[in-house]
């Protein structure tokens, strides 16, 4: 048989990347009627990453098995978006998921999030299903606000409760390049955070429009302008952020700001010598620290 007679090929595994982020800026604008509270957010995805592989089965069902104790099960953000596919084209073959996970839990990051999204794009190009990305959108939105981030991610400016996404043309400062993360122990819920929010937090949502409009000129944001409205109150609440804070100043970062809710620390570096030098030292004192770079989203998605 030469190559133009052979059978077509079926593919039984698709692997895929799943990106975590960091928010250079958190602006809350104020509290909804719906209890979501209006932000505008400057989200990048950074290069850790969870790593997916999905399988098809005859049972009819989703079933997920994974690194971290606990997380596998029906509430798992991936497994809820397989579920949604599934029932909006009433198709009855069965998945299973290996999620091996890398981005810390509850750390704001949205590593859950991702998972999310990264199968809703798996399933749609391995099945060719007629979604546009409006219907995508949608999906994404429903299963959580920062889901819809994780569809095109890069560097975008997100508003609404997070679900209404504005890619933006990727620059990121040199003076950035590369994101140290320390990850305090405990973990954070988001609804939590916003829940204990008081409203003198609440920003008219100038720092993420000079954020945006910095980048978009090729130039480096005003730090000040790098702007949390959730560090304030998280940094009072958790003292284990806090300490982290202080321990970030102390190894030499200088600019340091919270992820999403946190309790995840980022501090940008210009340099790997300094970003090394400032983990040992963090890791001497027990810290959870990666040292990880912006990654311009061209979400791999390998199919076997
Ligand atoms: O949308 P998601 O399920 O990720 O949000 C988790 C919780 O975080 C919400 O139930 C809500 O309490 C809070 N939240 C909020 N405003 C947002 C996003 C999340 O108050 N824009």
């Amino acid at each position: 048989m030469n190559h133009a007679q052979q059978p077509p090929i079926t593919h039984n595994t698709c692997f895929i990347h799943a990106y975590a982020k960091i928010n250079l800026t958190l602006d809350v604008l104020g509290r909804r009627t719906d209890g979501y509270h209006e932000l505008l957010t400057v989200m990048q995805t950074i290069d850790l990453h969870d790593t997916l592989c999905l399988t098809t089965s005859d049972d009819n069902t989703v079933h997920i098995t994974c690194n971290t104790p606990n997380l596998d099960n029906e509430q798992n953000l991936a497994v809820r978006a397989a579920q949604l596919i599934r029932q909006h084209f009433a198709i009855t073959q069965g998945i299973h998921i290996e999620l091996y996970k890398r981005i810390p839990l509850a750390a704001g990051l949205g590593g859950g999030s991702s998972d999310a999204a990264a199968v809703l794009l798996a399933l749609q190009q391995w099945w060719q299903l007629p979604l546009t990305a409006s219907d995508l959108n949608d999906m994404a939105a429903a299963l959580g606000s920062d889901v819809p981030f994780f569809l095109s991610g890069g560097l975008a400016l997100c508003e609404g409760r997070g679900e209404r996404v504005t890619p933006l043309a990727q620059y990121w400062p040199p003076s950035m390049r590369w994101l140290l993360l320390l990850k305090p122990t405990i973990s954070v819920s988001t609804a939590s955070v916003f829940g204990t929010l008081t409203s003198d937090a609440y920003t008219d949502g100038s720092a993420s429009h000079t954020v945006t409009a910095a980048l978009q000129a090729g130039g480096m944001p005003p730090t000040d302008s790098l702007h949390n409205s959730l560090e304030r109150s998280v940094l009072q609440c958790y003292p284990e952020v806090a300490q982290a804070r202080h321990d970030l100043l102390k190894a030499g970062a200088s600019l340091i700001r919270l992820s999403g809710s946190g309790p995840t620390l980022f501090a940008p570096l210009a340099e790997l010598a300094t970003a090394l030098q400032v983990q040992q030292q963090l890791q001497a004192k027990g810290h959870e620290v990666y040292i990880t770079r912006p990654i311009a989203h061209t979400r791999t998605i390998s199919l076997f």
